[in-house]
């Protein structure tokens, strides 16, 4: 288990040359990239980076993240981080690159080697737990963070991954929305990035009650399940053929150029589905359908269905669980405090 930070100040002088090299040659004084160029419009190679934006304020879950970071919190026994990243392994990826801010140092901690536990549990002869805790993740896979110094959007969040992410194709998840499918969810977005070789971004139906605001219009069917983005949207109300992002997106680095033409850091949010939106103009982008039981945990009341779903499919305490479900008596719920 290999990790690296780059330190926001450490990597200011490098990163601002790369910035500016980047933003000169990636067209933002310069015209566009044409359209025919198939070099630059589809992006090659293998998906060997997964990007987790974790440096967000997290308001829809306070008062449990006013010090905690929301993807620490556990659903059943495992922190939503630890789901995300296990997506992502068990889809081949093995560099999983986190963009953190000061508040999110637990995440570091919990992809670190624990070393007092550990010893502790070896102490002990407590081998299968020992087992448990270094079997976790395979141990080729490396963990990167860079800081978010401000706290300005999904879109300007992704822009600090860039000198982790380099030139490669690269998939981005968002560790609060949670996915459990027999495929996991970014190796089906992976399946249909190699067939077609385009930006795609998971999409699922809008269920009811589903507070997701990015939604997307989309128009023809390429194949089953995928479809042309026509429009990116953010919008509770919009109805926009019914279909919201679902947190997972495989891209190529030429969305950089877009998001570095969004408003400056610390002006406005970056948004990403407005860079997306930028990008449609010179790039086809694909929506698939991802199938899987998707709960938004950035809400209490998605943390609550991910954990009772999660819990009655626990190996250990899906018995147990459903028992206490069934024996609830009548709970009379608090007035709402004002
Ligand atoms: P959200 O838009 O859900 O915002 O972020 P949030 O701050 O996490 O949560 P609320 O709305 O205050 O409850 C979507 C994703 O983008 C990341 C978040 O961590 C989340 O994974 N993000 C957002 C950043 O990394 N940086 C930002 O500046 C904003």
């Amino acid at each position: 288990m290999r990790t690296e930070t780059i330190p926001e100040d450490d990597m200011s002088p490098a990163y601002a040359r790369k910035r500016n090299t980047s933003r000169r040659s990636s067209g933002l004084h310069e015209r566009q990239p044409a359209a025919h160029d198939e070099r630059l419009l589809k992006p090659r190679g293998t998906v060997r980076k997964a990007v987790f934006p974790v440096a967000g304020l997290d308001t829809g879950l306070l008062p449990a993240t006013k010090a905690a970071p929301k993807e620490m919190l556990t659903v059943v026994d495992k922190p939503l981080i630890h789901y995300a990243v296990e997506e992502a392994a068990a889809a081949g990826i093995r560099e999983m690159i986190f963009v953190t801010n000061r508040n999110k140092r637990a995440i570091e901690d919990h992809f670190d080697m624990a070393y007092e536990l550990e010893t502790t549990l070896a102490q002990q002869d407590r081998e299968n737990e020992l087992r448990h805790l270094r079997g976790m993740f395979p141990p080729d896979v490396r963990y990167l963070y860079v800081r978010q110094s401000e706290y300005t959007g999904l879109g300007s969040a992704l822009r600090c991954a860039r000198p982790l992410v380099g030139d490669e194709p690269f998939a981005l998840i968002l560790p609060d929305e949670l996915i459990d499918s027999e495929t996991p969810a970014i190796a089906q977005l992976l399946k249909s990035f190699y067939a077609m070789h385009q930006p795609v971004v998971g999409v699922q139906r809008r269920e009811p009650g589903d507070n997701a605001f990015d939604t997307l219009r989309t128009g023809a069917s390429y194949r089953e399940r995928t479809h042309h983005v026509v429009r990116f949207a953010r919008d509770a109300r919009s109805q926009d053929d019914g279909f919201v992002a679902a947190g997972r997106y495989v891209l190529g680095p030429s969305i950089f150029p877009y998001l570095e033409r969004l408003p400056e850091t610390g002006a406005a949010e970056v948004g990403l589905h407005d860079a997306l939106q930028a990008m449609l103009t010179q790039e086809p982008i694909l929506a698939y359908e991802l199938s899987g039981k998707r709960f938004s945990c950035r809400t209490k009341l998605g943390l609550l269905s991910a954990t009772v779903h999660f819990g009655l499919k626990h190996p250990e305490l899906a018995g147990p669980f459903r028992e206490l479900l069934r024996n609830i008596g009548p709970v009379t719920p608090k007035p709402i405090e004002v």
